[in-house]
Order: C-alpha cells, then structure tokens, then sequence
C-alpha cells in the first residue's frame, strides 16, 4: 500500500487559507484542463493537484497536497525523483525541465500506467516551483496496438487469400508427385504379382517414390508455413534462399508459361527480417508481374537482387504494359484494384511490411512499351546488434 505520509526531509505544510479570488479563479481553470496539472516546490511537496490528476491516479487533490509527489510513481522512479529534483537544483543540469518524456504513474489500486510528462519552472516569492503536465498515454498506447493487431489481421488475410486463389493450381501442382507416386508403387506390385525378380531394381524405385512422397510434404509445408498466424519476427538471413522458395511458391499456382530471368547480386549483406512476410513481398510482387504480363505474346519477368548503400535491393521487372497512368496515385492504397478479382491489397501490404523493416517499397511505373519494375529496399542487417543499446 501507499504511504500518505509527508516525507521526512519535507518541510510542514503552509497553514491552509481560504483561497482569494485570483486562487480560486486559477483553481477552477485547473480544473477544467484535460491534463493531469500537478505543482510542486523545491521538496517536492504537491502544492497543486488538479481534478484531471484526482481521476487519472483515483486519490483526492486533499490526500496528496503537501505530500511529496512519489506518492503517485511506481518505486522505481520514486527513488529517483528526489535525486533529481536535489541535483537540478545544485547543478541546473535539466533532464526533463522543458524537455518532456514518457514516464509511469501509479495508480490508487497499484496499477502503473504510462504517461507523457513535460514540466516547467517558475520562480516565485516562496522559492522555485514546478509544473508538470500530465497526458495518459494508455488510450493512445491502446489504439496503437489496436491497429498493430489488425494490421497483423490484415497481412495474414492477404496470405490467406493468395494461397486460396492459387488454390486449384496448387492441387493440381500436388497431384503430380502423387500420381508419380501411385505409379513407382504400380509398378512394384505389377513386378512382383507378375513373379518378376524385382530385388535388383526395388531400392531405386522406393527412393524415387519416398522422393515424390517428400516433394507432395513440401508443398504442403511450405503453405502452411505461409498462412500460419504469427507474431512478426526477426531474423538474419541471406535474402536471395528466400527469394527463390517465394518465387517457387508463386509459380506454383501457374498455368501458363511464362519466362522467369534471375538474377543474384553478388556480396549482398545478410537482411534482418521477418522471412515469412518479406516472401509475401516477393509472392505479391512476382503475380502482379504475372498478371501484368499476361497479355504479350512472350511474357517474362527478371528478378534481380543487388548491394545498394548499405543495404539490398531487390527488383522485380515484368514486360506488360506498365502501370496506368490513372492507377498511379493510389497505386500503394489499399483496396485500389484494376483487377476484376483483386483486392487491391498487395501492394499496400507489401509496402507497409518494407517500411516496418527500416526499408521501402517504390516502383518505376514503365509505360510506352516497358514493363512496370519494383524495387523492394531492405537495410542491411547491423553487424552488433546491440551496439546502440
Ligand atoms: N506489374 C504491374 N504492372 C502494371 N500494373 C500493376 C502492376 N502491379 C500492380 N499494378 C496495378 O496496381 C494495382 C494494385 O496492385 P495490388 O497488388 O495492390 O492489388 P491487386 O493485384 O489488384 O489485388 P491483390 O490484392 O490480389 O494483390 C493493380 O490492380 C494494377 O492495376
Ligand atoms: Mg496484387
């Protein structure tokens, strides 16, 4: 529990007056601000506590007036305040004086709450007083994480949309290592009801069916990997490897033939990022190509990686038509769609995931006979990690 009691090194409080007028115009203004208004002087003793405070930390102005201003931070900061306080006035070295910073407050019922603090000075005949301004940041905090999670909502929905649309592609991609299967394990069974000595050649053939069995796994794997529901991660990794399984995962849900030119930069540092959702950068990117594409005689796309200042560049060029002059403004919006089936999401996700890994996602939009080329920027991952602190 809280201790109400004035601290030692505090000097008692001055006897209580009826307010003047000005006092009491001053307090009822006080009261009306939105902001938490606390004052204190040289011992940190809380001269002023407005009605916003009362509500914000649930205790009366009359329990904490006169007492020291700990009474409403968690232990931690208690146990600084005082040094602080004690040290900018030796010193006049300011660490938050009209500065302001993010800070915790405790509440009545113990709960400690974040809360954005700035405070300023104030000279006046009974010696040096301060006034802090008080915003509770829990709503703010809260709404950020709202937004947080549904963005996390939103980028799954859109993996789960690509694979669902890919989706009759993908059963007939599974159906192949299946039936190559079923066929090895045919032609076992024929040899062998046939009497056929089989012993020669019956190794070869189950590892060639063990195998398809595998390849069928994989696809499955790799899936399911993809539409999991996760929290975002970080790792470092080399980002060419997860290039080239999105690409194989996209192609997968291809039925036409169309030409794919790769391109691996060479010496490109290692990226920190999360793999999952930098594949769905590529696997967005590399359809639209497809679907931009699909229209010329001779469809083709080249997907080139490469060092760039302190970090990678990956590009993605297709040869169609370009993007539409009128597409352009809210190319990167979401729910802008040319397409009679899409979303419009792809690349307002795919640009969001760039910019929430340090980096960026911008295009050159082709036209008059080039294909439109995205060029997803990624930093470099930092060699010490946590060299800053
Ligand atoms: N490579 C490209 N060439 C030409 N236009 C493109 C290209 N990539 C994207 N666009 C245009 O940008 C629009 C938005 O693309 P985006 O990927 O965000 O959504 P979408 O492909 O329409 O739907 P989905 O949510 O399924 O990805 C497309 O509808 C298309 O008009
Ligand atoms: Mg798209």
């Amino acid at each position: 529990m809280r201790d109400f009691a004035p601290s030692p090194d505090a000097p008692a409080s001055p006897a209580p007056h009826p307010p003047t007028v000005s006092e009491a115009r001053l307090l009822s203004v006080l009261d009306t601000a939105a902001d938490g208004i606390i004052v204190i002087d040289e011992h940190a003793r809380i001269l002023i506590f407005n009605k916003a405070c009362e509500r914000m930390f649930g205790v009366p102005a009359a329990e904490v007036v006169g007492k020291n201003v700990k009474l409403v931070m968690p232990t931690e900061y208690a146990r600084e305040h005082d040094a602080y306080v004690g040290s900018y006035i030796r010193t006049g070295v300011k660490k938050i004086i009209g500065i302001g910073r993010e800070v915790q407050g405790r509440h009545a019922d113990g709960t400690v709450f974040p809360l954005e603090l700035s405070v300023g000075e104030a000279a006046t005949p009974d010696g040096r007083q301060f006034i802090g301004i008080l915003r509770d940041l829990r709503p703010r905090k809260e709404s950020e994480q709202r937004l947080a999670d549904l963005q996390g909502e939103l980028v799954h929905l859109a993996r789960v949309s690509a694979i669902d649309e890919m989706g009759a592609a993908i059963a007939h991609e599974l159906n192949q290592p299946l039936t190559a299967l079923m066929l090895y394990l045919q032609a076992i069974r024929r040899a062998h009801s046939r009497g056929v000595d089989i012993v020669t050649v019956v190794g070869d053939i189950l590892d060639k069916a063990a195998g398809e069995a595998e390849r069928a796994g994989h696809i499955i794997q790799r899936m399911r990997q993809f539409v999991e529901k996760r929290d975002p991660e970080r790792h470092v990794r080399a980002l060419d490897p997860l290039i080239d399984e999105a690409i194989d995962l996209t192609l997968l849900g291809q039925r036409h033939r169309i030409r794919i030119d790769r391109q691996q930069g060479e010496n490109l540092p290692p990226v920190s990022v999360d793999p999952v959702q930098v594949q769905q950068i590529v696997v967005n990117l590399v359809r639209n190509a497809i679907e931009a594409a699909s229209g010329v005689a001779d469809p083709a796309i080249q997907i080139r990686t490469r060092a760039d200042d302190g970090g990678v560049v990956l590009e993605v060029q297709d040869n169609g038509p370009g993007i539409a002059p009128e597409a352009l403004p809210k190319l990167f919006e979401a729910f802008a769609s040319s397409k009679r089936r899409g979303m419009g999401l792809g690349l307002a996700i795919s640009r969001t995931i760039a910019q929430n890994h340090g980096g960026d996602l911008v295009v050159e939009p082709g036209g008059k006979g080039r294909g439109a080329c995205f060029s997803l920027i990624l930093p470099a991952a930092a060699a010490v990690p946590d060299e800053v602190g």
